[in-house]
């Protein structure tokens, strides 16, 4: 029998750094404005001693820890980008943390008073600023140490000797593997936006005026003007690089190495910032719900056609711009859309999660005849697969070129199932694998998707057509029908 989540993928446990020998020998001198005040960074033999990974037990997989840097003026989108990739990367299964410089530096001065702070002959604050960038990097070092396996830097490192420095830290003396991404931007209005949207919201302008935030930052970014040299492909020939030209106009890619950055780069091709919703809906109630019966390809109940006319309805009346419209394979989802005035496009990879030898079964008979798996499933439920079916990890890998083209597509409204949505929703809301397949998706309602700073907003819409629940939350036990919805438990009365 098939009990994923048996093998433990890294076996053996870290504890804390492994060699303490400094990172400030062997390394290249630097100019003093970027001089590392103190480090603590040590030598890591983590490569050498992480035990042999299982191959085939996670869809996605980092041999070597990976430091991924981010490099650009202020207001270039940088966070934006940082934030995202790492949920992307999360949501794939690799291990991924952001460390935003800003955080450090705001934790040791605690009142920004204004732009002279960022004036590079403002010695102080570079000091003060070159240790926040040693603090972030040794937790950087801690995190891949332990259990991470891609690390974001959010930084501006506008300056050649800065990227050195942390070439030096992280791949001379780590061992890691290093790729820079540049966000270029010359568009006014693009930078305009940026500032309004998030920078002047930042705590270092609490207190201000949107227009005082705005000037101060702008007259912020003049002083990082001043220093800035962009990634060059001839004297950092050495490095793995890609450069975003006014989000995603234009891409270019240096020395990409392995498959992790070309799926980074892939990835940041595809995001865009245009603002746009995302309308989530499950089919409507089939047959099989009513009887609590999971998978199979049921026709909608009475109730669920009322579902699909009461969704035309909604749809049709928020006038959206260039709907699309996607759906499964299954008769429930088309039969859903079917009256839906927009271009329709059926997508296989939207199919409801495969339950194998469970197909068409209640949670009642699965724990009746297979109850090893019903309570192996509630153990780990996003790893479990079923037998000659699938888990949600591999629905989360089928459904990742959805997502890609959904972050290329504008408003789209997507019909599909619990578990595929739920796959989703984790996507676009940050959710960990342990959260993800108890996420709730209730049948009859617009699930509205709005791309917001640096995250999603969701609004739940019920549109008021009775349904059966279909939710069964985490049991206190597993193996359990604790919480199992009442109708399945009615069935097994019944029978
Ligand atoms: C900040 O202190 O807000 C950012 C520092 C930097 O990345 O240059």
């Amino acid at each position: 029998m098939d009990i994923p989540g048996c093998i433990c993928g890294r076996g053996l446990e870290l504890t804390g750094s492994l060699m303490s020998e400094s990172l400030q020998s062997n390394i290249t001198p630097y100019p003093s404005e970027d001089l590392p005040v103190s480090s603590s960074i040590s030598t890591s033999l983590l490569t050498k001693n992480k035990p042999f990974p299982v191959r085939g037990e996670r869809a996605n997989f980092v041999n070597t820890p990976h430091v991924i840097v981010m490099v650009g003026l202020p207001a270039r989108g940088k966070t934006y980008m940082a934030k995202k990739l790492t949920r992307y990367l999360n949501w794939i299964g690799i291990r991924t943390r952001v460390f935003n410089l800003g955080e450090y530096r705001r934790r040791v001065t605690k009142n920004y008073k204004n732009h002279n702070f960022f004036r590079s002959d403002n010695d102080e604050a570079m000091a003060l600023r070159q240790r926040c960038a040693m603090d972030a990097l040794d937790d950087v070092r801690d995190f891949l140490e332990n259990d991470g396996e891609v690390a974001v830097f959010d930084a501006t490192n506008t300056t050649m000797n800065r990227r050195r420095m942390i070439f030096d830290i992280v791949v001379k003396k780590l061992g890691y593997k290093l790729f820079y991404v540049e966000s270029i931007c010359d568009d006014p209005s693009i930078i305009e936006s940026n500032i309004r949207e998030v920078k002047i919201n930042s705590p270092d302008y609490r207190g201000m005026t949107s227009e005082e935030a705005l000037e101060d930052f702008l007259q912020r970014i003049d002083h990082y003007l001043a220093q800035y040299q962009p990634l060059d492909e001839e004297k950092e020939d050495h490095l793995s690089f890609m450069k975003v030209y006014n989000t995603g106009q234009k891409v270019v890619v240096h020395k990409h190495e392995g498959h992790i950055q070309a799926r980074i780069v892939y990835y940041l091709m595809n995001i865009h910032v245009t603002p746009r919703t995302i309308y989530l809906a499950r089919h409507g109630e089939t047959t099989h719900n009513q009887q609590g019966r999971i998978g199979g390809d049921a026709d909608l109940s009475e109730n669920g056609r009322l579902f699909g006319l009461s969704l035309t309805e909604y749809i049709q009346k928020q006038k959206i711009p260039k709907l699309r419209v996607w759906t499964s394979w299954m008769k429930r989802t088309i039969q859903t859309a079917e009256g839906i005035d927009a271009p329709q496009e059926r997508w296989k990879a939207l199919n409801e999660i495969d339950a194998g030898i469970c197909e068409e079964m209640t949670y009642a008979e699965i724990k009746e005849k297979y109850p090893v798996d019903f309570a192996a499933r509630d153990e780990n439920k996003f790893s479990y697969r079923y037998p000659r079916g699938e888990s949600y990890e591999d629905l989360v890998a089928r459904l990742e070129p959805v997502i890609m083209e959904l972050e290329r597509q504008g408003n789209v409204l997507l019909i599909a199932h619990q578990a595929v949505l739920r796959c989703l929703l984790a996507y676009f809301l940050d959710k960990s694998s342990d959260e993800l397949p108890y996420i709730e998706v209730p049948l009859h309602n617009v699930i509205k998707l709005t791309p917001v700073a640096y995250g999603c907003e969701v609004e739940y819409e019920p549109l008021d057509v009775p349904s059966v629940n279909t939710h069964r939350p985490r049991p206190r036990i597993p193996g359990t029908l604790e919480g199992t919805p009442k109708n399945e438990i009615y069935e097994l009365e019944d029978a």
